[in-house]
């Protein structure tokens, strides 16, 4: 059996996005990049104020190599115009960089499946990096997941959604960004739920989190 040791073994010596993009396309930290087709890093600005921090590419994600590019990334970019946020000036990323499926059953289709939260652990070492290096402002955490990673390990959005809190202490070193956690885009994409109620929910949490700053 092979043993996975999370990503920090595979950090490389200058921290910058480029040499964290380049080392990440690499990492072998957990068992997620065998299936998926590559690493998904972040994108955006090394010096953008609000970073913005998703679960894990999906589908399409995966195969164009770039955070939020597929339905949920739409969505998510109508609820930052109507937040009057722009996109381009935003850091865009997520929890764990590979994405993880099963197939469906006799099918191509590759369906996601949510991240475990060894993986999140594992992956969570290039998170830490990209907060060094950008040192946002404000950071929005997309779902639970996210939450989880970034603020504490049993979050949970219906007790702290909209909240201004902090990092987990493992995380905040010299930085101390405030943080705010709100629902998944992909939660108000979902058939069973009133999708404008939720879509306009989370414009306000991304106008809140602009707001601070
Ligand atoms: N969902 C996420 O959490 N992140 C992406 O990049 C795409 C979909
Ligand atoms: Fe490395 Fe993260 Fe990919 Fe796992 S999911 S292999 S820790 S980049």
């Amino acid at each position: 059996m092979v043993t996975y040791r999370g990503a920090q073994n595979y950090l490389p010596d200058t921290l910058d996005l480029l040499s964290l993009e380049t080392a990440a396309r690499g990492c072998r930290g957990c068992d997620l990049f065998k299936a998926a087709e590559q690493t998904v890093f972040g994108a955006g600005p090394a010096d953008a104020g609000l970073m913005l921090v998703g679960e894990q590419p999906g589908n399409e994600e995966d195969l164009e190599g770039e955070p939020f590019v597929g339905p949920a990334g739409r969505l998510l970019d109508k609820a930052l115009a109507a937040a009057g946020v722009e996109r381009d000036a935003v850091y865009v990323t997520n929890a764990v960089k590979h994405f993880r499926f099963d197939r469906a059953a006799g099918g191509k289709r590759r369906i996601h499946k949510k991240p475990s939260g060894g993986q999140v652990t594992a992956c969570r070492p290039w998170l830490a990096a990209e907060l060094d290096v950008v040192r946002p402002d404000v950071v929005v955490c997309l779902g639970v997941t996210a939450a989880r990673a970034l603020i504490e390990k049993n979050f949970t959005l219906t007790a702290h959604r909209g909240e201004v809190l902090h990092l987990d202490e493992e995380l905040r070193g010299t930085l101390d960004p405030r943080v705010v956690a709100t629902i998944h885009p992909s939660a108000a994409l979902r058939a069973h739920v009133d999708r404008t109620a939720a879509f306009e929910s989370l414009v306000r949490d991304l106008q809140r989190a602009a707001g601070l700053l």
